[in-house]
Order: structure tokens, then C-alpha cells, then sequence
């Protein structure tokens, strides 16, 4: 037998940026998120009577971070046979997204059904956050939360349920020459930012703020929001005193500077900005393709992609 489960990403629009517990993956605060229907992962587990194997985009890799997860998850659930972990990623990597999320959220769905494990997606949720933070918020369609809790039982996802909005973010990838710091490294760093103690008091009234502008379906005051927290989170890097560095790039500072002209115009558009340089850019459904064109005519080079709000984890 065998068990397919696909998982949409998700955009932190208040960002997890720290953790308090590595090995649980506690976060050090609540984080609020948009599932996106366009970036998704596709995975299927198959019982083998040999070792964990993972084919990922049809090609054979050693993900250590996989093969961890599956072991930990054997902590959780019991011990399971060795399984074929076959994934597709429609993430392209060229929109800059992060498919750990998506990634992880699939895996944990899959496994789970696949041992006859049936479990809610809150408790999926506290699973997938082990393999990586973001992950515990895909199970949902729309808007996420996931609470930060003190331990394992108490930091979990839920959904928000949100009313529809027309929100629809365009993703515009910056192309980056740097080497990579993961989430995990630049959330260590910035973890010794001295600003780091005021930006955990502002997030968690942002991140009440945010529910509150969510639940009244105002997308002006939800990238408004979300831009600030971005920015707020990208100055601790900065400010690290260990280790200090960006993730932007000379083309990150110029798509922030178009989309603050697009706000001087009354153009609908905040930015956002994950573990890379690239920019995502909050707007509205009808308005995407207004952003979309400014952003072409300053930068034709760069790849942008809209993306507009998703469902949650299904199976096949
Ligand atoms: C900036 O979930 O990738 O996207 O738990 O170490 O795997 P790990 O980190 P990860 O971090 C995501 C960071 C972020 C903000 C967010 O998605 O909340």
C-alpha cells in the first residue's frame, strides 16, 4: 500500500524568528500565516524492507533533515517499517518560497495515514513542527496561527477561520549571489540582537493586531502589518552581535523602494520577506497585475509569480 498527501506552503505574515527549544522547535513567538493555493508539494510513502529512501523531484537524495524527522516521528508514533518517501515539489525555486513548509506538512500527513495513525490536524501540526517550524501551519487552508506554547503539547496550529478576501501576493525573485544562512543559523544569530527582547513585546501585539485585521478582512492594515514585522525581523539580523548579516540584496531595497511608490500612488502594497532576498508583495487580487507591471518595467529580468490563498493538506 502506499499514501499520497499534498500540502500547500504558507507566508508568515507574522514571522517566527527565534526558537526557545531546538529540539522541540519551540518558537519564541505565535506566528500568523497565509496558506498559498499556486506552491505545493506532493508526496507519497510506500513501505520497502530495506531503509528510508527519499526521491525528491524524481531524483534520489540523502536529506539528512528527512531522515531525522522520520526517526522522530518513530519516537512519537511507534516504531514503523522503512519507507519510500517519494516528493514533488511545485514550489519552483525560482519563486524564492520556502518548501520546507509544505515539505514537512505532506510528509507528516502521508507517514501518519500511511501507519493507519489517525490524527487531527492539530496534533499533525505539533509533529510537522519538529521537522521545521513553518510546516506546523500548512495543514490549513487560509489563515493559520500557530501558538508558540511552552512545550510540546501546548505550541500547535490551528486555523483561523478567516472570511474570503480577494488578497493575493506577487512574488518577485531576486536572484542572490550570497551564500545562503538558513532559518535555523540566522534565527541563532539574531537571537543575540540586543534589540531582540523589544521585538518579542511588538510581535505579540502584532500578532494580536494581525488577528484582528484578518478577522475584519482589511488587507491595507494586514500588509501594513506584516510589513513592519518583516522589516522589524530583517533589522535583528542586522543588528545581531554575533554573526550580523542580510538577506537582501541591492534588488531586495529596490523592489521596496517601487513598492513604496506604488503606496504614494494609492497602489494596495506592503512587503514581505522570508530567509532570502526575495520580496513578496501583499496586495489585492485585482490589483496584482498593477504591481506586476511596475515591477517588470523596473527589473524585466526578475521572475514574478502571483499566488492567492490556499486549501489545506488533502489526500488522494
Ligand atoms: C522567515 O520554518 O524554515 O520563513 O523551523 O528551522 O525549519 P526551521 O525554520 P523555518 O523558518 C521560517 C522562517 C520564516 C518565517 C516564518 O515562516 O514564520
Amino acid at each position: 500500500m502506499s499514501t499520497t498527501a499534498t500540502a500547500h506552503t504558507n507566508i508568515a505574515l507574522i514571522k517566527y524568528w527565534g526558537k526557545k527549544d531546538t529540539r522541540l522547535n519551540l518558537p519564541t513567538t505565535s506566528s500568523l500565516s497565509l496558506t498559498l493555493k499556486q506552491f505545493y508539494t506532493v508526496t507519497t510513502v510506500t513501505p520497502n524492507a530495506l531503509a528510508d529512501q527519499l526521491i525528491l523531484n524524481g531524483e534520489e537524495s540523502d536529506t539528512t533533515r528527512t531522515h531525522q524527522f522520520l526517526d522522530v516521528l518513530r519516537g512519537q508514533l511507534g516504531h514503523f517499517s522503512p519507507l519510500t518517501v517519494t516528493s514533488e515539489n511545485h514550489v519552483p525555486t525560482s519563486a524564492g518560497l520556502a518548501s520546507s513548509a509544505s515539505a514537512f506538512a505532506a510528509l507528516t500527513g502521508a507517514v501518519t495515514r500511511e501507519i493507519g495513525c489517525d490524527l487531527n490536524k492539530v496534533a499533525l501540526s505539533r509533529l510537522a513542527r519538529r521537522g521545521s517550524g513553518s510546516a506546523s501551519r500548512s495543514f490549513y487552508g487560509h489563515f493559520a496561527v500557530w501558538h508558540e506554547g511552552v512545550d510540546d503539547v501546548t505550541s500547535f496550529s490551528e486555523s483561523l477561520n478567516a472570511p474570503d478576501m480577494p488578497i493575493a501576493l506577487v512574488v518577485a525573485e531576486v536572484s542572490s549571489r550570497v551564500k545562503k544562512v538558513s532559518s535555523s543559523e540566522g534565527m541563532r544569530r539574531a537571537l543575540t540582537s540586543p534589540n531582540y527582547h523589544d521585538w518579542l513585546t511588538k510581535s505579540k501585539l502584532q500578532f494580536q493586531d494581525m488577528q484582528s485585521a484578518v478577522m475584519a478582512t482589511d488587507i491595507e492594515k494586514i500588509g501594513s502589518i506584516a510589513e513592519d514585522n518583516a522589516l522589524s525581523m530583517h533589522a535583528l539580523n542586522l543588528t545581531a552581535s554575533q554573526k550580523p548579516f542580510t538577506y537582501f540584496t541591492s534588488e531586495t531595497q529596490q523592489i521596496l523602494a517601487i513598492v513604496q511608490d506604488l503606496r504614494q500612488q494609492g497602489i494596495l502594497a506592503f512587503a514581505t520577506i522570508d530567509a532570502g532576498p526575495n520580496v513578496k508583495i501583499i496586495t489585492t487580487i485585482t490589483t496584482a497585475p498593477i504591481v506586476t507591471a511596475a515591477l517588470h518595467d523596473a527589473l524585466p529580468h526578475i521572475h514574478i509569480e502571483t499566488a492567492t490563498s490556499g486549501s489545506g493538506i488533502n489526500y488522494d
